[in-house]
């Protein structure tokens, strides 16, 4: 137990600079729970939805392979931590007629969690 404490406490000396802004990678885990039906962080892996590996300063709708809707194509969107957020609150209010099927994350700390975890699992 303490030594588990320990490990932990180490994660988050180390994590924390980069993770102070952008939320808590370990949380944004179990939210991408949410996401993992139609998405996965493993390159080339295109479930119902794209592949996010390397996601992250990406052009919305550009990964060769992929079936976008014009909508997403269109937006040309660079995702970041802001365009992201502003995505995943409400998907269709920020990309009318895209075909992503997803209601939102109304909770801006999941969101935040979510892209902390994004960030670190998608550098591919
Ligand atoms: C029901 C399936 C489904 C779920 C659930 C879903 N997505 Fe998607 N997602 C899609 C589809 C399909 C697209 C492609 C949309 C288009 O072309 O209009 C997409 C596109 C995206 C894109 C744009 C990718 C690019 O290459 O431009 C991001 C980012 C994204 N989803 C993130 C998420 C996250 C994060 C979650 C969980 C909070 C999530 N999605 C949940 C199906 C889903």
């Amino acid at each position: 137990m303490v030594s588990k404490f320990a490990a932990l406490a180490v994660a988050m000396l180390i994590a924390s600079p980069a993770l102070a802004q952008a939320g808590d990678a370990a949380k944004g885990k179990a939210v991408f729970a949410r996401c993992m039906a139609c998405h996965s962080v493993d390159p080339g892996a295109n479930r119902l939805g794209p592949s996010l590996a390397g996601v992250m300063g990406r052009t919305s709708g550009t990964m060769a392979g992929f079936a976008y809707s014009p909508a997403m194509k269109n937006a040309k969107i660079r995702w970041d931590a802001k365009t992201l957020d502003a995505f995943l609150a409400k998907p269709t209010a920020k990309v009318p007629g895209s075909k992503m099927i997803f209601a939102g994350l109304p909770n801006p700390a999941d969101r935040a969690n979510l892209i902390a975890y994004l960030a670190s699992a998608t550098k591919k």
